[in-house]
């Protein structure tokens, strides 16, 4: 399986518009070490040919024109892209569809009724959606038994249950249901390797470490280094794990669980244009490496 990273950054991206912490101005200025990041997005293919959009975010049609396999050029309207799969209804990975609204016919998408839920109330994008060729809905089930998708050839996936957190717009913001955040994991069936990606991670319930162990590549949350970070740069006062993300120094954090996977190739994505990993000469990304955890970059492709 093929599997292409559109956009490594969290919402905002990197440098994030109005952003002027460390990281964004020295990027600006063209002094650190770095790369800029796209929003939060991946798209998988198991035969070169289809592919699916795992988020689709506001950047989405530069990630696009950034990687030609996905406009083939068959007709005079076309796209590589079969099917949408959604995690959450976070704005940084649905907006993207907005984007996509051209398409000759419904999105195939596949998310679960929580998200759908908050697509068609608090964030009511799939009725927008509804006066251009609308939405093919199909659910996905919190129950983690394996589903495929018309077209993705050779492709297994499953929905992981998170606990991270519903969207500020969400109807059960502060009542999370399970289905608010899955992650996926992906299996090849003709190599028999698989993936799991969850780009929004509160908690590390035993059941995901099962499936991280079980992975050959894990691509995760890496939103923040620190549970506190965004406080520390006078951003803003909430917690990362108010906002369901599980910080990786910490005790308990992403860092100390990965380190202690064998199995897996470790990848964070969906870094926060705040995080000192972002700069490839700080101690924090010497650390990470250190503990055999890659930091993503946009345009990173990993095949298994
Ligand atoms: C998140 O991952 O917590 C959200 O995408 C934040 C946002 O709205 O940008
Ligand atoms: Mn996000
Ligand atoms: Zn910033």
């Amino acid at each position: 399986m093929h599997i292409h990273l559109l956009g490594t950054g969290a919402g905002g991206g990197f440098p994030q518009w109005n952003c002027n912490c460390d990281n964004c101005r020295r990027l600006r200025l063209g002094q650190i070490k770095s790369s800029p990041r796209t929003q939060s997005s991946i798209t998988i293919s198991g035969n070169g040919e289809d592919w699916v959009l795992f988020n689709a975010s506001p950047d989405i049609r530069a990630q696009l024109e950034s990687f030609p396999p996905m406009q083939p050029g068959r007709a005079i309207r076309d796209t590589g892209i079969c099917a949408i799969v959604l995690c959450d209804a976070q704005i940084d990975h649905t907006t993207g569809m907005v984007i996509l609204r051209e398409h000759t016919k419904p999105w195939d998408v596949y998310c679960t009724a929580s998200v759908h839920e908050d697509l068609t109330t608090g964030y009511p994008l799939f009725n927008v959606l509804s006066h251009f060729r609308g939405v093919n809905w199909h659910e996905v089930k919190t129950d983690m038994q394996p589903f495929t998708i018309p077209k993705a050839d050779n492709l297994i996936f499953t929905a992981v249950p998170l606990k991270s957190e519903a969207p500020p717009f969400s109807p059960h913001r502060h009542n999370t249901v399970p289905g608010d955040n899955v992650g996926y994991r992906v299996e090849d069936t003709s190599s028999g390797k698989n993936l799991f990606y969850a780009p929004g991670l509160g908690t590390m319930e035993p059941h995901v470490l099962e499936y991280m162990r079980d992975a050959d590549v894990v691509l995760v949350d890496g939103t923040v280094w620190t549970n506190d970070e965004m406080s520390r740069h006078g951003i803003s006062d909430k917690l990362a794990s108010e906002m369901g993300h599980l910080d990786q120094s910490g005790k308990g954090g992403i860092m100390e669980t990965l380190s202690g996977l064998e199995k897996p190739r470790k990848i964070l994505i969906h870094i926060n244009n705040t995080n000192p990993i972002l700069d490839e000469e700080s101690q924090e990304y010497t650390q990470l490496k250190q503990a055999g955890i890659e930091v993503s970059y946009d345009g990173m492709d990993i095949n298994i």
